[in-house]
């Protein structure tokens, strides 16, 4: 019993002290750090993933979080930013729908004062000129693009196998995301160029845009299939969830092993990690969720408590821009092993 009371009155003396700190200025803000999110659609693969990490992050330094899906809607989006100003959110997380399109987002927090940290849509260089506080987390378009095109020169010098008709030349098609996207764009531009700068020759038979969706990807994978079949040698794809309805497609029609292709993707999202282990898909570039979200949550964190950052790198001052790392059969148990340590 004496014990119990013991604790009982350190507990609340601890409180005590607690609650004179918190009335103090600094921890004014201890209750209140609050982060409003706005994401162009929370069924995207990559996205969803990556705003787990970034609640993990944010609940390891007790900000709330209200994260609100726009479905694809840009009026949707203002709206909803509308609200989370109204709500007394601190700062911002917007993943913009249309990235060309942030002007009136940024209006509305500017009048309120509320910064806004965009992430993984860019908007233009020109649109984050328009106010000082306004930043961009996310990743190197190009460096995805370079490192998906030199996996994929490595596995073809590699394995002569995947010449099929041995021509000499690699036949394939691309998968691409959104058009607009700058990650569409510019990984389509750089894979490509890679592989020929690299000195492989490469035919392209067909394109389809799939806007970085699983099931899209599948129904254009079918068409070219049914055009082109076992000449496709190599299946090129702007993201995972693509690369992953490419090869549902292959298994749909039961296509025989000898005759599959080798699938590239970019992300390295949960079950493209497991598509690489298991050796249905060749390759993948990490999109390193967990670096952008932990700099999305330093960066809100030292907005909102006005205290340094440690760990976050500034480009031009506002952007931040996380590094790719390639994930090969080879490396993919520690990308699988982090995945199990969230
Ligand atoms: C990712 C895609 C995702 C897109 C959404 C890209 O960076 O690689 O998987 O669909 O962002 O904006
Ligand atoms: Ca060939």
């Amino acid at each position: 019993m004496r014990v119990k009371n013991v604790i009982a009155a350190m507990l609340f003396f601890v409180s005590i002290l607690c609650l004179s700190s918190c009335v103090g200025n600094e921890s004014d803000t201890a209750n209140e750090l609050y982060v409003g999110v706005t994401c162009y659609d929370l069924s995207d693969a990559f996205v969803s993933e990556l705003l787990e990490c970034f609640k993990a992050s944010c609940n390891d330094r007790e900000i709330t979080v209200t994260i609100r899906d726009a479905v694809g809607a840009q009026r949707t989006q203002n709206d909803q930013v509308q609200e989370l100003i109204d709500e007394g959110c601190n700062v911002l997380c917007v993943n913009l729908v249309d990235r060309t399109d942030p002007s009136e987002i940024i209006d509305m927090a500017r009048e309120r004062e509320v910064p806004i940290i965009f992430f993984n849509r860019e908007p233009v260089a020109e649109d984050l000129r328009q106010w000082d506080n306004l930043y961009y987390v996310g990743a190197y378009s190009r460096q995805s693009g370079v490192m998906q095109g030199e996996l994929a020169a490595e596995t073809i010098w590699k394995n002569k196998s995947i010449d099929r008709n041995k021509d000499g030349k690699i036949q394939y098609v691309m998968l691409e995301g959104e058009t607009g996207h700058q990650d569409s764009v510019i990984r389509t531009e750089y894979a490509v160029n890679t592989l020929k700068e690299k000195g492989i020759e490469l035919e392209r038979l067909s394109y389809g845009i799939a806007n970085w969706n699983r099931v899209q990807a599948q129904n254009r994978m079918s068409q070219m299939l049914s055009r082109h079949g076992e000449e496709i040698e190599l299946v090129l794809s702007n993201n995972d969830d693509m690369a992953l309805g490419a090869i549902d497609a292959y298994m749909e029609l039961d296509v025989e092993e000898t005759n599959l292709p080798a699938f590239f993707g970019i992300d390295g999202i949960s079950e493209s990690l497991e598509a690489v282990k298991d050796g249905t898909m060749t390759a993948t570039v990490y999109n390193n969720k967990e670096g952008q979200a932990e700099a999305m949550t330093e960066l809100s964190y030292s907005l909102m408590t006005g205290k340094e950052m440690k760990n976050v790198k500034f480009e031009n001052g506002q952007c931040v821009y996380m590094d790719y790392v390639k994930v090969t059969p080879d490396n993919v148990k520690e990308f699988l092993a982090r995945e199990k340590e969230q």
